[in-house]
């Protein structure tokens, strides 16, 4: 049996492609980001992995499969982590993306590991990364969503990863709460099991304003709480609540809604009752699209600048 300081064997090198969007703070973009970047690197051709590690399971609201066949609510996840024994995705749920399903067994994963795993924090911490190594590389991109205000489950999902990119508000106190917490789990999963996590960098997320104020005072107080040389992504995800609320009520990504946006009914449709205003799709899906996919190469390229540096 390992004693508390002995770390299961992992080959980091199958997670070297495996991003997890973390920030200690609620509704600041994660799972958007998270969906939408597996998303969108899959419709571009390559092979993707989006884990959702979170008792919300709001991956299957952005996906569109939430209390469909293939919501487990987390069962298996939940189960493949008690065992140790290799993820078990859902595959196809876009072309090119299967998913590890989230939601509320993964709410109970802590308890569960503190109960099979006792005396062993570090196997707790890596029960992720030891079930995602097998068949990590399967992928060219592996994608995580974490969960907010849960330690435990942050520190599951930043020991699986060899990137964190931390979305946030870009107000103070979403900055100074929400950076600062999930700094402090950042640095504690490095010393102990994941040495090798790098912070790519933080994303200003629905952000309502082009002002160069706003975004010079949020890039100084993303320097307080994670130091001077902390990077923040020039692409800034925009403001729209209308594409948030359209993206969960159709189960679409924004690049998805888009195309929906481009066939919307024409005015007379609406008046004649051959459609209906629910079906209407926001048109500044296609701006938001357009910042989701700017920053999905802004993040590639930067990781590939990092590799190489
Ligand atoms: N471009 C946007 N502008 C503003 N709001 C958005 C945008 N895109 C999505 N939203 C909304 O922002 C809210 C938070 O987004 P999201 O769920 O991705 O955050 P989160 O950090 O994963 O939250 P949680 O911590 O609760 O899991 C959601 O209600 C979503 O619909
Ligand atoms: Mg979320």
């Amino acid at each position: 049996m390992l004693d508390d300081d002995q770390i299961p064997p992992i080959d980091r090198g199958a997670l070297a492609q495996t991003y997890v969007m973390a920030n200690g703070k609620g509704g600041v973009g994660k799972t958007t980001l998270a969906s939408n970047f597996a998303g969108l690197v899959a419709a571009d051709g390559a092979s993707v992995l989006l884990i959702d590690v979170n008792g919300q399971g709001n991956v299957g609201r952005d996906l569109g499969y939430r209390h469909s066949s293939i919501d487990d609510e987390g069962e298996a996840l939940h189960e493949a982590l008690r065992k140790g024994t290799p993820l078990q995705p859902v595959s196809g749920v876009r072309p090119n993306l299967d998913v590890v399903v989230g939601g509320q067994h993964v709410g109970t994963l802590p308890d569960t590991l503190a109960a099979t795993y006792r005396m062993q924090q570090h196997r707790q911490a890596l029960a992720l990364a030891v079930c995602l190594a097998p068949i990590a590389s399967r992928y060219d991109l592996v994608v995580i969503d974490s969960a907010p205000e849960n330690p435990p489950l942050q520190q599951l999902a930043l020991s699986a990863a060899r990137w964190m990119i931390a979305p946030t508000r870009s107000d103070r106190a979403s900055i100074s709460d929400g950076l600062g917490s999930i700094s402090r789990q950042f640095q504690l999963v490095r010393r102990s099991v994941n040495p090798g996590l790098s912070l790519l960098g933080v994303v200003l997320f629905g952000s309502g304003s082009a002002s160069k104020q706003i975004h010079r005072n949020a890039r100084s107080w993303v320097a307080e709480e994670l130091g001077e040389d902390s990077y923040l992504f020039d692409t800034i995800v925009r403001h729209s609540e209308a594409v948030g609320q359209d993206a969960r009520s159709h189960g679409r990504l924004v690049h998805e809604l888009e195309v929906a946006a481009a066939s919307n009914p024409k005015f007379w449709d609406l008046r004649s009752g051959r459609a209906t205003a629910g079906t209407i799709v926001s048109a500044t899906s296609a701006s938001v699209a357009e910042d989701l996919a700017t920053l999905a190469r802004e993040i590639l390229t930067r990781a590939a600048e990092e590799d190489a540096a």
